[in-house]
């Protein structure tokens, strides 16, 4: 059912980037502004434009990155896209079918196939319930199993997840960090899901603990063919998970493409300046790109033109009166004035022996987790390590 009085014409500063022929979740023009009060009694009214026009799209088995400092849009994202907040404007298709435009039931029906992971697992983990308990809620909520089978169920989520079955009886204080997120990902397959959106998933772990994690999604996503919207700030974290990424910039994207040309080839300045950004060992190996300097504006008082251009080295006077579209750049999305003026040096960030030391430590992590998922016994496929902190 569509919010009463929900305009339906399309945003004006709609951003619509190159989705998957077939995706599976579709998402267009999505619009949240959110009034607030300002000033000192609360008197002024404001709109924070926290998502203002993004489009994409995402196909079974493929993860779509969405990247940017804090504040930037991401979880407002999420959340729309898990229908906990009504858009202002757009569509949310699954299957073709738009969920805005959904009746209460319709949507209740549908709600299992989208599932979201948080940050912190132990803040969405009801303390006094049992593992088992917390798992068995979603499968009589969407009536995945009949009752009977409900236990066995519940045993294999463990199983898929590398917890073992006694973890049932055990409360969510009595796991660790990692476990935890691993009970959390447990909860969001119950119900059989086809799209899970990810929100900073591996943030609040140890750099060991984050590569099993991962290990842990891409195997998930390889068995059951998942489609992963991926929110994070860690550009090293997106590098190993990502098959299409999105950076955002004060509610709008402003590069998107294939990982390979997002890493080899960023065109925008400030996906530049966010690789230029991360730290690494050697100083000559260094982006020749500004850092980024300055805090990201009020989301209250976006500046006009480019968000960008109070921040970007190259901004010109039509940066700060005219919006830049995003338009095709060599089978990535940008929308800047000036990309074409601005060299697309490929990025000596990730060159071979190079490497962001965080970036390093992950990989021998992600290595000793596919030796330990080889030799797993059962014969199971997925690279997941036999520790599961
Ligand atoms: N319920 C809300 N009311 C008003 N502003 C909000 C609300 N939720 C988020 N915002 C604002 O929207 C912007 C985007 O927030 P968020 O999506 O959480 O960013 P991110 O996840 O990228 O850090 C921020 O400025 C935030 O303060
Ligand atoms: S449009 Fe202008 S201000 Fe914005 S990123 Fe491009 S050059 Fe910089
Ligand atoms: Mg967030």
């Amino acid at each position: 059912m569509s919010a009463p009085g929900r305009p339906k014409r399309e945003s004006p500063s709609a951003q619509r980037e190159a989705s998957p022929v077939s995706a599976v979740l579709e998402v267009a023009d999505l619009v949240k502004h959110f009034p607030v009060q300002t000033g000192l009694f609360g008197r002024g009214g404001g709109v924070v434009k926290a998502v203002d026009g993004v489009s994409f799209g995402v196909d079974a088995g493929e993860t779509f990155a969405i990247v940017g400092e804090s504040g930037c849009g991401k979880s407002t994202v999420a959340r729309l896209v898990l229908r906990l907040i009504e858009p202002t404007l757009g569509a949310i298709r699954l299957d073709g079918r738009d969920l805005t435009a959904l009746a209460a039931a319709e949507l209740r029906a549908l709600r299992g196939k989208l599932q979201i992971i948080f940050q912190d697992p132990y803040g969405s983990l009801n303390p006094r319930m049992t593992v088992g308990d917390m798992l068995a809620e979603p499968l009589m909520l969407h009536d995945v199993v009949p009752a009977s089978g409900r236990r066995a169920r519940v045993a294999e989520l463990l199983s898929l997840v590398g917890l073992q079955p006694d973890a049932a009886q055990r409360y969510p204080h009595e796991f660790s960090g990692g476990q935890r997120q691993r009970l959390g990902i447990a909860r969001a397959l119950a119900p059989d899901p086809k799209v899970i959106v990810c929100d900073e998933p591996v943030s609040a772990l140890d750099v060991s603990i984050q590569a099993q994690i991962l290990n842990l999604l891409a195997d998930l996503q390889r068995r059951f063919g998942l489609a992963y919207v991926f929110i994070s700030h860690d550009l090293g974290v997106v590098r190993h998970i990502a098959t299409r990424v999105a950076v955002m910039y004060l509610g709008r994207f402003v590069e998107t493409g294939p990982a390979t040309r997002f890493f080899g080839h960023p065109r925008h300045p400030y996906t530049r300046a966010l690789l230029a950004a991360v730290p690494i060992p050697v100083p000559k190996a260094r982006v020749r790109e500004a850092v980024l300097a300055g805090d990201v504006p009020s989301p209250l008082a976006p500046p006009p033109g480019c968000h960008f251009h109070t921040r970007c080295p190259y901004a010109i006077d039509r940066c700060r009166s005219e919006v830049p579209p995003l338009e095709p750049a060599d089978g990535s999305l940008v929308a800047c004035h000036r990309w074409r003026d601005l060299e697309a040096a490929p990025v000596a960030l990730f060159r071979a022996g190079q490497q962001h030391p965080t970036l390093a430590r992950l990989q021998a992590a992600f290595a000793t987790g596919k030796q330990q998922g080889a030799r797993r016994p059962g014969g199971g496929r997925g690279p997941i390590s036999s520790t599961n902190n």
